[in-house]
């Protein structure tokens, strides 16, 4: 993998599978086993964490790694990272509380099984969890020197919180059908999606040794491909085969969330998930990248997903 900038590329389905499972194969053994940890909250933890999902953020955070010609094996505790604070995301964001859903990577909900109380404290130590291992990354990987990691946390904990992730969730709860302008709409969507991706890619790159030229152009790669992986999520959400996407259908109707769907219609949703991802390819390709092409791969990829 660390020769993408000569050898040719595989196809992107087989990069997306073989980072998922070395993942997956991580994810399983994260929590350190001599940790005494109540059996309930280890399980609800394991339970969503390795329910599978598409593991696209660590695809981007590995992609990344190799854009800037660096090792990508110490971006593999960032990608692990991100995954963590993403699967927390998802169990919090399907809680009665707030979106209320029964269904997430093709099981039932966290909270269906284990109770809203262990499903709100598993997301709470998959966050937490997720900065052990980024602290960790520089004894596990020396050729990291501590400042990169310390880097990787301070954006991490920036973009997946209150000015990141976090605030991007609250805005879409206090959004209004019918009072949420197109703006405000793009606010929230850049927030609670784009964030954390740009976060990957930004993690896997600086733990590999990127340019500030290269974190900017991965920045605005990930804003414009962010934003057409939330409208394309809000465009299945009308239109999705709930059996292929693991999730219910029409929550977004059921809740009145504001997307782009309610605000612009399909086809015009559509229309700016292609002109978002030829915005995204165009800064990858201008960003003084040695290897750009697996990002370029995923952009595409991303664009004509069903699930
Ligand atoms: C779902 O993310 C939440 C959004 C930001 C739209 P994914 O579609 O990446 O979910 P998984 O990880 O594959 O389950
Ligand atoms: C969620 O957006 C974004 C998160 C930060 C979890 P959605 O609420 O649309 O995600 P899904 O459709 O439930 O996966
Ligand atoms: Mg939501
Ligand atoms: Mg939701
Ligand atoms: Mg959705």
């Amino acid at each position: 993998m660390n020769n993408a900038h000569s050898a040719p590329l595989e196809p992107i389905e087989h990069f997306i599978s073989d980072i998922a499972s070395r993942v997956a194969d991580e994810l399983t053994v994260i929590v350190p086993a001599s940790w005494d940890v109540p059996a309930k909250l280890r399980e609800a933890m394991a339970y969503s964490l390795l329910a599978g999902g598409k593991r696209l953020r660590p695809a981007l955070a590995i992609a990344a790694a190799e854009a800037v010609g660096g090792s990508t094996e110490p971006a593999f505790p960032a990608a692990c990272a991100v995954e963590l604070i993403h699967t927390y995301s998802l169990i919090h964001d399907d809680l009665p509380a707030m979106d209320d859903d029964d269904f997430r990577r093709g099981r039932p909900t966290n909270h269906k099984v284990f109770g809203e109380a262990m499903a709100i404290l598993a997301g709470d130590a998959l966050l937490t969890h997720a900065f052990h291992v980024l602290a960790a990354i520089p004894e596990k990987h020396p050729s990291v020197p501590a400042a990169a990691a310390l880097r990787v946390v301070k954006e991490l904990a920036a973009y997946a919180g209150a000015p990141g992730m976090v605030g991007g969730q609250a805005a879409d709860m206090l959004g209004e059908q019918g009072a949420t302008t197109l703006n405000e709409l793009e606010y929230i969507h850049l927030h609670k999606t784009s964030d954390l991706i740009v976060a990957s890619l930004r993690s896997g790159a600086i733990v590999s040794g990127a340019t500030e030229a290269q974190l900017d152009a991965l920045a605005v790669f990930g804003r414009s491909v962010g934003l057409a992986f939330q409208i394309q999520d809000d465009i299945l959400d009308v239109v999705g085969d709930p059996a292929k996407l693991g999730k219910s259908t029409n929550s977004d109707a059921a809740q009145q969330k504001v997307t782009y769907p309610y605000l612009i219609g399909l086809d015009e949703s559509r229309r700016k998930v292609a002109e978002l991802t030829a915005e995204a390819k165009a800064a990858v390709m201008n960003g003084e990248l040695p290897a750009p092409g697996r990002l370029l791969q995923l952009a595409d990829y991303l664009l004509s997903r069903e699930y």
